[in-house]
């Protein structure tokens, strides 16, 4: 099985410590390591071989971060590089890695910038997973939402079959499944044959297929391990999850139950990682996160609050409303 990891984001949901240049996949976070560090090492417990696939402004990073960690499976000699020149979202992303691949050869998809705990029940759902995908079909690994939250697909499903993929929902209809019950978060892992993907692509959205196929026919290898993709402007910007996952009849889902953040916003990453040190002045249930150690973080009378503070910028907001961070980046780029 090959492990098709995912990390062109742009990632600007964690920012200020997130940037276009240095996604959240890459900030190490967690115990020195970054989320990338860590799906490299998960997952070389379960697949063979390895396709990273980024945007090459990201090369170097990760080359450096891959080289750093010296997993014995995923190191530089087997692991191949796919660079887009641009994003173009997940759906092209993967199917460059399809067509690298042998078509009956299992390319379990993941992302790069989750954090995964309890690899028992995360084992168990790969090998379940597995045996669908050695019957043909494209598997999804479904979470038990917790609240109606509006940036997930969710799975419909009746046990391992999936009704319908419905992805990214408003609030209201977000608040109908989790009333329902019989949906699931979608975690934005996939396993299947990568000749069934392309098939699946090719018919629901011939106009991704042809597109991709004509600028993987342009592509440059460089070395044994480096594929820089080419003309990939006239590719459509399409997610896996509307590309296919909402319109194929194949899909099944894996009931899961493996600890399970995207780390989407502050709110999710302070469930992970524990504040730093601030003098707190009739103060209470903060988060503090700075960059420069001898730097004095001091409160009053604050509550609730997330404060991150870099070397160029700092962020107050309260608890609960982090992913508003989005609209920030989106004055900073209107001011570019
Ligand atoms: N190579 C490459 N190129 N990777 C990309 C690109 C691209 O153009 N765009 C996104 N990615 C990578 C991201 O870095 C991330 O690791 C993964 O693909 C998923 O993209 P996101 O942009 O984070 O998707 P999302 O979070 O909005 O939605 C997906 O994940 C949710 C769970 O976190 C969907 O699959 C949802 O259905 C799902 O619930
Ligand atoms: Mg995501």
């Amino acid at each position: 099985m090959k492990n098709v990891i995912l990390c062109g984001g742009s990632g600007t949901r964690l920012w200020p410590l997130s940037r276009t240049l240095m996604p959240k996949q890459f900030l190490k976070l967690f115990e020195e390591k970054s989320l990338f560090q860590k799906t490299i090492d998960r997952n070389s417990e379960y697949c063979e071989k390895c396709i990273i696939i980024s945007n090459i402004e990201q090369y170097f990073i990760a080359l450096d971060q891959l080289e750093e960690i010296n997993n014995k499976k995923f190191n530089i000699k087997n692991t191949v590089f796919l660079l887009e020149e641009i994003a173009r979202n997940t759906a092209p992303a993967i199917a460059f890695a399809a067509l690298e691949s042998d078509e009956e050869e299992i390319l379990f998809v993941t992302p790069s910038d989750h954090l995964i705990k309890d690899e028992d029940k995360y084992k168990e759902a790969i090998e379940k997973a597995k045996e669908l995908a050695e019957k043909d079909y494209l598997v999804t690994f479904g979470i038990t939402p917790s609240e109606p939250h509006t940036g997930y697909g969710y799975i419909e499903a009746n046990g391992e079959d999936v009704i319908k993929f419905h992805e990214k929902p408003d609030l209201k209809t977000a608040q109908e499944y989790l009333k329902e019950g019989n949906y699931y978060w979608n975690s934005g892992m996939f396993m299947f044959k990568a000749g069934i993907f392309l098939d699946e692509l090719k018919k629901h959205s011939p106009e991704v297929y042809e597109e991709v196929l004509k600028s993987y026919e342009k592509r440059q290898t460089i070395g044994k391990n480096q594929i820089r993709l080419k003309e990939m402007q006239n590719i459509p910007d399409k997610s896996i999850d509307y590309a296919v996952m909402e319109k194929s009849d194949k899909i099944k889902v894996v009931p899961s139950e493996f600890d399970w953040n995207d780390v989407g916003s502050f709110d999710s990453l302070i469930e992970e990682i524990s504040s730093q040190e601030a003098i707190e002045i009739d103060s209470k249930n903060n988060f503090y996160y700075k960059d420069n150690p001898k730097k004095v973080i001091s409160t009053i009378g604050l509550e609730d609050f997330i404060v991150v503070d870099t070397r160029d910028a700092l962020l107050i907001a309260k608890k609960g409303l982090s992913q508003k961070v989005k609209d920030v980046v989106k004055v900073l780029k209107s001011k570019e």
